[in-house]
């Protein structure tokens, strides 16, 4: 996945677009680019690192208010000068910026360099520069079918070069021949209008245009637009009419910025307790022992009459999903399954029209949870969004679902968005459950601790235990492993993640039950385990599955319900404040967040920009 940003209008565009690409950085920081519209010839910076890395290398003074700009996340070609955007055809009259894949660039780019076109990146984007220009240039034919003589028109030239395209993309396209025009393209992956006073933008996420406008249209699949300095006007790519609606942005809680924090993954940790009250405001009935999540319009008849429900993730939405899953099945007796969205929309999954399937996603536009979206839809399924981004694709694919309120989450490393998933899906599991059997008053009990949740993770914050010895000893190991059983299994699986997202530490996450059937082989003396054992029906299995370990010569960690005497069999016990089991995993959670985070820090790692990762991947 990578960050596009495009500006036409009265601004100087160079720094606009550097601080465009800064606020995109969280969706590919490989290499990135900009081109200016400077007069006789596009002007054209790539470097490879991160913005800043580029921003040594743009001019201040450079002139022009006319640019496309790409922050990259490699899919085709390795990370070079060459490789990184934007491309430029070979007469260096077209310029492209691109974010998805191609997937028929092999038979293409032979055609391309048959008719003469030399490649200078090995990426599938550049294709698109060439062809553009092949159409532009009035070259005639592509193979096999003949084309209208559209030489010149720079929405034609995109339009037929997209047509000959398989594959998803979101561009946007400068001709040298059209000052102050950019033409954009929508196919898979996001991109947004942004309509000022005299000046137009183009971005993959309105996080990007915030400083600058509110007032947006999302583009939407198979949908071409041209832009200029006096607005934009779009239609569709086969040629049907097409009038987009002007939105605007909702101030959202929170803001992108890193303020105080030395990296915003600490800064979201500590938002978290505020992020679950923002989640919560105004959805926990207490005295009704219930709860109401609007955005679902889902009426008492309609909840009583759903068969089962599957929560879709992928990363840390899976893991959401995994304690969604369990709270509702367990709680309100209805059956629940967490699914791997990119495995379960390739498995011709059987949808039952009874059902009910959250999309659970952060971003809103990871393309495996998408494309579930729509599979489930093909297929007659409900499907439901439970998304952090505003207007995001899942968003308005799904048109109704929850919206989790944890603002902006720029750390790649999700944390306080996976909070507000656990959240949302557990004010979902009450709604659910006090239509099918669970009483007012334990209600009650489930609404009230609920409640108290933001307070007890502030408190936990306030004094996070004894990390740091934790810290040295996963810093040392070969593998780190985390156990947990049923609630707290899946936490071990967020836990192992967030360690190697960002320390890069191999680690593995296995049910405690399990541990004796295999891994348990890998065990050598000094292995760091991390067991979450919190005071709940299961914690005397997980304890002697503890001790299986420690008999193999492993190192306890120890994250345990504070006051519970199970602390003994820690070498390092941590507390963390007493809930209901339910609610559990918001808290155990917590100190494997920190302990990812001291262990990237230890080892010197880009704690908010992990190699090889994107915030959320838009390509399959
Ligand atoms: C990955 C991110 O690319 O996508 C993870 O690195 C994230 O942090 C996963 O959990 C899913 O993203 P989203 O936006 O769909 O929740």
């Amino acid at each position: 996945m990578c960050g596009i940003i495009g500006y036409t209008g009265k601004r100087d565009v160079a720094p606009l677009l550097v601080q465009g690409l800064r606020r995109l950085e969280y969706r590919g920081y490989d290499s990135a680019g900009i081109a200016v519209a400077g007069g006789r010839r596009f002007e054209v910076r790539k470097e490879v690192g991160r913005v800043a890395d580029l921003e040594r290398t743009v001019e201040a003074n450079l002139p022009g208010s006319t640019g496309i700009a790409h922050t990259r996340w490699a899919t085709h070609g390795g990370v070079t000068k060459e490789n990184a955007h934007p491309h430029l055809d070979n007469e260096g009259r077209i310029v492209v910026v691109h974010n998805g894949i191609i997937e028929n660039m092999a038979p293409l780019k032979a055609r391309l360099i048959a008719e003469g076109a030399i490649f200078r990146s090995e990426t599938d984007s550049e294709i698109l520069a060439h062809l553009i220009a092949h159409f532009y240039h009035g070259y005639g034919s592509f193979g096999d079918s003949i084309v209208p003589d559209i030489a010149g028109d720079p929405v034609e030239a995109v339009r037929l070069a997209l047509s000959r395209v398989r594959g998803t993309w979101g561009i946007a396209v400068m001709f040298l021949d059209h000052p102050g025009m950019i033409i954009a393209a929508r196919n898979g992956s996001p991109l947004v209008i942004g309509l000022g006073d005299g000046e137009t933008f183009i971005a993959s996420d309105p996080h990007a245009l915030v400083p600058y406008t509110r007032r947006v249209m999302f583009m939407a699949d198979g949908e071409l637009a041209q832009l200029d300095a006096s607005g934009v006007q779009t239609w569709r790519l086969d040629g049907g009419a097409h009038t987009p609606s002007i939105e605007t942005l909702e101030e959202e809680w929170g803001d992108g910025e890193q303020g105080d924090f030395p990296h915003f993954m600490l800064k979201e940790i500590h938002e978290q307790p505020e992020a679950l009250r923002q989640c919560l405001s105004g959805r926990v009935l207490v005295e009704e022992g219930a709860a109401k999540l609007g955005g679902l319009d889902l009426s008492p008849r309609e909840l009583v009459d759903i068969s089962r429900v599957t929560l879709l993730g992928c990363g840390t939405s899976y893991h959401a999903c995994l304690v969604g899953a369990m709270a509702i099945e367990q709680l309100a007796r209805i059956p629940a399954t967490a699914e791997i969205a990119s495995e379960f929309r390739h498995r011709n999954p059987v949808i039952d029209p009874h059902g009910l399937h959250f999309a659970v996603s952060q971003s809103g536009e990871t393309a495996d949870t998408l494309g579930a979206v729509k599979e489930i839809q093909r297929k007659g399924g409900r499907v439901m969004g439970a998304v952090n981004v505003v207007g995001s694709s899942i968003a308005r694919s799904c048109g109704r679902g929850v919206y989790l309120h944890s603002g902006p989450e720029m750390a790649v490393a999700s944390t306080k968005a996976y909070s507000n998933m656990v959240a949302a899906l557990y004010l979902f599991t009450l709604q659910l459950a006090r239509t099918t059997h669970l009483s007012a008053h334990a209600g009650r009990e489930f609404a009230e601790h609920l409640q108290a949740i933001p307070s007890l993770v502030e408190q936990y914050l306030a004094d996070p235990g004894p990390i740091d010895e934790a810290v040295r000893w996963v810093c040392e190991s070969k593998v780190t492993f985390f156990l947990g059983r049923g609630l707290s299994a899946s936490v071990a699986a967020e836990g192992a993640l967030k360690l190697m997202e960002v320390s890069y530490i191999p680690s593995i996450a296995y049910p405690s039950g399990e541990m004796k059937h295999g891994p348990i082989a890998l065990l050598e003396k000094g292995s760091p385990v991390i067991c979450i054992a919190p005071d709940d029906a299961l914690k005397a299995k997980t304890a002697s599955n503890l001790q299986e370990c420690r008999a193999r010569g492993a190192r306890i960690i120890l994250v345990h319900t504070a006051g519970d005497p199970i602390a003994e069999l820690g070498d390092v016990s941590i507390p963390v404040p007493a809930t209901l089991e339910w609610f559990t995993p918001l808290l155990t959670v917590l100190p494997l967040q920190l302990l990812a985070y001291k262990a990237g820090l230890a080892l010197g790692r880009d704690i908010d920009r992990p190699r090889n990762l994107a915030k959320s991947v838009t390509v399959e």
